[in-house]
Parts: C-alpha cells; structure tokens; sequence
C-alpha cells in the first residue's frame, strides 16, 4: 500500500466582508494508495474545503499536503495547475458537462491523448456507455451524465479520483450503480478515491470513514469489511 497523501495542521479562513470564518481548523490526515475514503459531515462542516484544497482548486491558510513527496501548499500557480492535470480527477454533484459537446467531445477536452492508458471510445464502453459517444447531455438521464463524467474524470488516469456528493442528484438504485463504478475504477487501476457524501450509509463501501464536525476531524475509522455498493442499506 504506502500513504499518498498526507495532511498536517491545515487551517483554512474564508474572509467575507468584514467576517471571517474558519472552515478548517487543524486538519491532520493520512490517506493510502489505493484506498476508498467516504468523507461524512453536516453541511458546512468543511468536507468541500478539504476536497477543493486536496485537489489544488483552493488553497488552505497553513499547514501541508503532501501527495506523494510534493508538498502541493508550496506549489505556485502554475505548478498547481500541473498537479491538478497529471494526479486529480473530480466528479461533482451537478455533472459540469458541457452542453454543447457530445459524450466523446467531453471526455476528449479533457484528454492528454499521448498520457491516456484508454482510447475515448475504450473509456466509454468501461463507463457503460457503449453507442452513446455522440449523444448531447440532454440526450442522456442523470446516471449517464454521471458516467460520462467520472470518464472525463479519469480519462487521464489520475493518482486521486475526488468525488464530491457523487450520487446527491439520482435515486438510490442509479446510485449504487455509480458507486460500483467509482468501486471498480478503484479495483483496476487502484485509484486512490474520497467520496463526500451526506448518506452515512455510503460508508459500508470505504475502506476508510472521516467525520468531519465544525470544521475539525471528530473520527478516522478504518473499515475492516467494506462491502460491495449493491448491499448498501440505502
Ligand atoms: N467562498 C466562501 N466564502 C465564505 N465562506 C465560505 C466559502 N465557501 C465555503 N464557505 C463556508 O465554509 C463552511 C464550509 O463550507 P463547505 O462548502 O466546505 O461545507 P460542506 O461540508 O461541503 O457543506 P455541504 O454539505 O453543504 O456541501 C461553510 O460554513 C460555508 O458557508
Ligand atoms: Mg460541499
């Protein structure tokens, strides 16, 4: 296994105005290679700041994050962009595909074609969605969306799969097909995945479950006999 990431005394204040409020307070966490992690917590505990500055789209007050060796608080802007091309893919909660593209165009903006281990056409079909590379996202119902997107998200084969509320917008049958796919990327190509999720049921997958509370980590509970997504108790 080995840690990939590693997380220490990380501290984040967002300013608005003349208020500020700490939405990270001493954030201390270790992740390996390779494992699913579901992250819990009310909303506005912090689970998107976390998410956001492990993968380089915010930056924290203080503190570091290491992946791999690189300390990626230090990075410069440039350097940050770079990381966030060669070692993160997000899927989020709304999709964020572009509408105007096919299912293919999609997944190829955000190709690196020499880097990709797949072709577009081979990704597709991994993702279920064989025969479907030149439908519009209106074409397609939320899952499928949703499929398109985690292709998009791993087109380049990234070290970290970030997923924020994956399955906040289907039902929970589309649901637990979307997590056997995240599940199954993470068996093939040992993608080390966090799921931010408000279903504690979720967790039953993880081999890992952080509580988030206020802003701080109130449990890190390693999961023994993660299950696989269709026996989630939903
Ligand atoms: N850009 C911002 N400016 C000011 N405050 C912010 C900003 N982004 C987030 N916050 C605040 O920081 C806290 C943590 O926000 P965050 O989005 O990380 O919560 P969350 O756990 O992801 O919540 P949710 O489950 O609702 O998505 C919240 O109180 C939120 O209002
Ligand atoms: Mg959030």
């Amino acid at each position: 296994m080995g840690k990939l990431l590693g997380i220490e005394g990380v501290n984040k204040t967002y300013q608005s105005g003349l208020s500020s409020f700490q939405a990270l307070t001493d954030i201390k966490l270790d992740i390996n290679r390779g494992e699913i992690v579901v992250i819990l917590g009310p909303s506005g505990s912090g689970k998107s700041t976390l998410i956001n500055a492990i993968g380089g789209i915010d930056r924290v007050d203080s503190g570091t994050i290491h992946v791999d060796s690189e300390d990626i608080v230090s990075l410069n802007d440039n350097q940050l962009v770079h990381y966030r091309r060669e070692k993160v893919g997000f899927v989020f909660q709304m999709y964020n595909l572009i509408p105007n593209l096919t299912v293919y165009e999609n997944i190829e903006l955000a190709a690196n074609i020499s880097k990709s281990p797949l072709t577009i056409d081979e990704l597709i079909d991994a993702v279920g969605l064989t025969g479907m590379a030149n439908r519009f996202p209106r074409e397609l119902s939320g899952g499928q969306q949703q499929r398109v997107s985690i292709a998009r998200a791993i087109v380049r084969k990234p070290e970290l799969l970030l997923c924020d509320e994956p399955t906040g917008a289907l039902d929970s049958k589309i649901s637990k097909e979307i997590l056997k796919l995240i599940q199954q990327i993470n068996d093939k190509y040992n993608t080390t995945v966090l799921i931010i999720t408000h279903n504690e049921a979720i967790s039953a997958m993880a081999d890992r479950v952080i509580a988030l509370k206020d802003g701080k980590i109130e449990s890190n509970t390693i999961n023994k006999q993660p299950i696989e997504p269709e026996g989630i108790e939903w």
